[in-house]
């Protein structure tokens, strides 16, 4: 949550740090802001998207080659001009910019009172750049050193950028389980929350370790102490990401770009890791590390959000496919419940973004208890991935809008092919079996384009049922999660209530909400609940409800019944999920857009959630 740039070199730094705003604004949307040095230190800072920061210094002097800028997703202070970052402390000095959460600023605010500094925001940032000033001026110390110290005194999690109007040739940037990168150009350096503010201009970074903390200048470069004052080499590495990527490229939305990204992003998950010429599922992550998964007690798999959904659809893969236990946590409700963990355990950590604070911090429960621990993540380098013992990315490229959509079936891709490699190893499944569900994933993303084909019909359906103010999304076996997911991504995105639920769940309680008002989305098309399905329509359509069913090519009975159907190619049923979450990311899309939402940046969200 909230995104971070500093830049620092030749150019004018204005432009390179609103545009790299504009890039993080996924991070965070409710605020934004930035400082320069010129002459002296110049803040602009605005309640509202960046759009709003732009326009506000259209007309003022932003001239200056350094520079910070922040774009805010709020958690102490509401969302106005005096919280927006940056933020200064009482002698003009410095500029701060923050994400993250400093989990002891009353005790220090306090203090920072009664030495007499005054301050002008609700939030928890402006503490820490009291403190930095405060440090500074009874040592007269350099900037750097006076972050260091600070940070010492610091309880909470922090990426930071800082500068000084006295020290016009020094950035400083500081992380503690919030990302933060250095870009190194040519002369030039950044900083960013990733690493899109500055792709356009080098793709060498360095990815900050926890209580590092980085002074650049023009004169010495990068240069990395930790907290404890101890030097520390930059580690430089190339990325391999293409700016076209974070472009919208002719969609309306990144959030329908990405789903129809899917076929090549499923295809991608897979690339030179399967082949059923050779009868092969190979992870690598998971080779090394074979033997510890043969003989695992139990795999206990964590995440948030569509993560979660993703992770229980990898439970019925592991279970059915493998025969390994599984269980599937909350990351949040995990980590503070003290689980019983041991050596033979694994835990496998799912995330798109790689930097979920709850995720993190189960995982680092995790580690603690002896635990191995996987990742199954996106973004490459991030915190999940780089703490990790082994895993497997699902490389489905920078995913922007804040509903999760490609990553979502990049998940359920590695984890099927995890469950597969499983089975293979541990001879569950025969040969033949094996063979088929081979054979099917291959032609997953064929299948998938060919759902994107029904998009006029889903458009047509989502008018149709856009003024409900209710949904309820029903599933058995592989389609409950997606069911799931279904409702969250309505939810999110629509701001349209909506629940999921095992189909035969309804009888026991949410069946007393059906009427004609109530649009009920049910996912038939896994062959072995067919007939119960078929009976829970029925029960349904008794009701009064109206039934939206996705079901597979030449169904005949809930296609009779049902108010619309959207129909799919049939498929394994393991490999369900794949196609059937498709017509139901389409749909949200479609009601949202229908609604007048803001598709790719819905209220009150942020992409990574960073804070716990
Ligand atoms: O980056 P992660 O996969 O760890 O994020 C987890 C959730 O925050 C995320 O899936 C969230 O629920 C999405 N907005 C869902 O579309």
């Amino acid at each position: 949550m909230c995104g971070i740039v500093g830049y620092i070199g030749h150019r004018q730094a204005d432009e390179l740090i609103i545009k790299g705003l504009e890039r993080l604004e996924y991070r965070g949307y409710d605020s934004a802001g930035i400082a320069i040095i010129n002459n002296g230190l110049a803040i602009f800072k605005k309640a509202g998207k960046v759009k709003a920061l732009r326009k506000m210094i259209k007309t003022s002097d932003t001239s200056g080659t350094l520079g910070i800028g922040h774009t805010r997703w709020a958690t102490h202070g509401e969302p106005n001009d005096k919280n927006a970052h940056p933020h200064m402390g009482n002698n003009g000095r410095l500029a701060l910019v923050h994400n993250g959460i400093i989990e002891n600023y009353a005790v220090l605010k306090s203090a920072l009172m009664a030495e007499g500094h005054t301050f002008s925001s609700d939030t928890d940032t402006e503490v820490l750049v009291h403190l930095i000033e405060e440090i500074q001026k009874e040592g007269n110390l350099a900037l750097e050193e006076a972050v260091r110290l600070a940070l010492n005194r610091v309880e909470g999690a922090y990426a930071i950028a800082v500068v000084d109007r006295n020290n016009p040739g020094i950035l400083v940037g500081a992380r503690k389980q919030s990302p933060l990168l250095v870009g190194i150009g040519d002369n030039e350096f950044f900083i960013g929350s990733d690493a899109s503010p500055f792709l356009d201009s080098t793709k060498r970074v360095v990815y900050l370790e926890d209580g590092q903390v980085a002074c650049i200048s023009l004169e010495k470069g990068l240069q990395l102490r930790n907290t404890a004052n101890e030097e520390q080499p930059p580690f430089i590495q190339t990325l391999d990401l293409q700016i076209e990527a974070l472009e919208k490229e002719g969609y309306e939305h990144f959030m329908l770009k990405e789903i129809y990204e899917q076929p090549k992003t499923i295809l991608d998950a897979m690339r030179g890791r399967i082949s059923s010429k050779e009868s092969r599922v190979t992870l690598r992550g998971l080779e090394e590390y074979a033997n510890r998964f043969v003989r695992a007690n139990r795999i206990i798999i964590v995440a948030c959000g569509t993560s979660y959904h993703s992770g229980l659809i990898g439970e019925y893969l592991i279970e059915d496919l493998a025969r390994i236990p599984v269980e599937v946590e909350y990351a949040s409700e995990f980590r503070y419940r003290n689980p019983i963990l041991s050596e033979r355990d694994i835990v496998i950590a799912i995330s798109q973004s790689g930097e979920t604070a709850d995720t993190m911090a189960a995982l680092e429960l995790a580690k603690q208890k002896g635990a191995m621990i996987y990742g199954i993540v996106n973004s490459v380098g991030s915190s999940i991935a780089r703490l990790t013992d082994a895993g497997s990315y699902i490389h489905a490229g920078p995913e922007i809008g804040v509903a999760s959509t490609k990553a979502f079936t990049g998940q359920v891709t590695v984890l099927t092919l995890l469950a597969l490699s499983l089975a293979r190893k541990l001879s569950t499944i025969s040969n033949t079996y094996f063979q088929t569900l081979v054979r099917e994933l291959e032609l997953i993303p064929s299948k998938v384009e060919e759902i994107l084909k029904e998009n006029d019909h889903i458009k047509y359906i989502a008018k149709e049922v856009k003024d409900h103010h209710n949904a309820l999304y029903l599933g058995r076996g592989y389609n409950f999660p997606v069911a799931l997911e279904g409702a969250l991504k309505l939810k999110e995105i629509s701001y349209v209530h909506a629940e999921g639920y095992p189909a035969a769940e309804m009888k026991h309680g949410p069946i007393a909400l059906i009427d004609e008002n109530m649009p009920v989305y049910v996912t038939a098309t896994n062959k072995s609940a067919y007939d119960k399905i078929v009976s829970n329509v029925q029960e349904v359509v008794a009701r009064k409800g109206r039934v939206i069913a996705i079901v597979n090519k030449g169904e005949k009975l809930i296609a009779k019944i049902a108010d619309h159907v959207i129909e799919i190619p049939s498929t394994e049923e393991p490999l369900t999920p794949l196609l059937s979450v498709i017509p139901l990311q389409l749909l949200s899309y479609h009601i949202a857009v229908e609604l007048g939402r803001n598709v790719d940046q819905p209220r009150n969200l942020a992409k990574s959630v960073t804070v716990e």
